[in-house]
Formats: structure tokens, sequence, C-alpha cells
């Protein structure tokens, strides 16, 4: 595979139409909500319900969700560290084209290790990059278990398993806690809406 060499490339951002033009025509201002949890903490499911919210009040919205992208873009990838380091690369590249385009975006992926956190919000930009902590206990997902991966995982036919035989961190000082196990989906909702609302104005 050959790689283009910077030298040789020639990107035009100042000449293409403004993310502040886009931004004015969408009322909004961009901004990316990086969703980050255990499998079956509550990502996905958090993160429709945003969406659809805002996009109820009139915003222009767009999520990008662990399963979908994994199935397309990043169907080359699996679940060594290496593997999930270039799939968050990938999807945070993704994420910072969508706000460059003034549409609010809000993420969905396990984003294990907090340098895979740091990887995203500098890749996106501090300015626009806010990490959610969708909190669930390993024992509580499994006994969810949404898509009967945990049951699979118990009979030994998944490995590299996150927080089983792959690790994950808590993050120290998370941008905003949501934990599923004491809250209702929408007193999760609420929570993020309060957050995500004054971000998003123009
Ligand atoms: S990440 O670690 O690279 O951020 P990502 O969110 O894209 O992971 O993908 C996680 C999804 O892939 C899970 O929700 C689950 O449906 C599926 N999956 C399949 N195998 C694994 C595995 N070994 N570890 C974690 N998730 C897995």
């Amino acid at each position: 595979m050959s790689t283009a060499t910077p030298e040789n490339l020639y990107p035009q951002f100042d000449k293409m139409l403004s993310r502040d033009e886009r931004q004015s025509r969408l009322g909004q201002r961009s901004h990316v909500f990086w969703l980050y949890g255990l499998s079956g903490s509550g990502k996905s499911t958090l993160a429709i319900a945003l969406e659809k919210t805002l996009f109820a009040q009139g915003k222009f919205v767009q999520v990008l969700d662990g399963d979908n992208i994994r199935s397309g873009l990043n169907s080359n990838l699996g679940f060594s560290d290496e593997d999930r380091a270039e799939n968050i690369r990938r999807i945070a590249h993704v994420a910072k084209l969508y706000a460059q385009s003034g549409v609010v975006v809000i993420t969905s992926f396990i984003t294990p290790k907090e340098e895979l956190r740091t990887l995203a919000r500098e890749i996106v930009g501090p300015e626009d990059f806010s990490d959610i902590y969708v909190k669930a206990s390993f024992e509580t997902c499994a006994q969810r278990d949404p898509k009967g991966l945990y049951a699979r995982v118990q009979a030994g036919q998944v490995k590299q398993f996150t927080g089983k035989d792959s690790g994950f961190e808590e993050p120290a000082r998370p941008g905003l806690l949501i934990d599923t196990e004491c809250e209702s989906v929408e007193q999760s909702l609420d929570g993020l809406l309060n957050f995500a609302s004054p971000r998003i104005a123009l």
C-alpha cells in the first residue's frame, strides 16, 4: 500500500464553504458528544434517544455507533488494542468531518482506554468535544445482555471481550457521568439534554 506523503497533498480547506456558514444555515453549533462505556451500558439507547429528541427540536444530528461502523468502514478491524485504537482514530476523523459540516455528532463506542479518549479529543479538537461516560458495572451489563453477547462470552465463544480478557479503564474525570444503574432512561436523557443544549446553541 502506498501512502501519500504530506508534500504531495494540497488540502483545500480554506476555499471551501466555511463551518460558520453551514452552522448558520442549520441554526446550531456543531459538537461531538462522545459516549463511552461497556457493551450493554446503554450508550446506543441513549445516543438514539438524544438524537431523536434533538432532531424533534429542529437540530441536525448524526449518531455514529460501534456495530454500524464496524460492519462497514471498520469491517477490517477486530478487538486487539491496536485495532481498537485504529477504530477510534478513524471514527474521530469521521466525527470531525461531520462537525466541520455543522452537524451535531453523537458517538457510541466502548473506547476502553483513557489514551483512546484523549486521541479522539485531540483529533476532533478539544473545543468541539465532550466525553460522556455511560456507567454500568460488568455484572449489570451481563444481566441485561441485550445482544446475547455476554452469554456467548460465558460460553467461551468471544475472545478479547471488554471487561473480561480485555481491559476497561474507568475515566478519572469524565466530562459528564451518566449512571444507568441508578437512573431511568428518561432521567439519563434529561441529564444529557441539559449538558448538550448549551453546547450546541448558536
Ligand atoms: S471499541 O473498544 O473499539 O471502542 P466498539 O464500540 O467499536 O469497541 O465495538 C463494540 C461492540 O462490538 C460491542 O457493543 C459488541 O456488540 C461488539 N463486540 C464484538 N466482540 C467484542 C469484543 N471482543 N469486545 C467488545 N465488544 C465486542
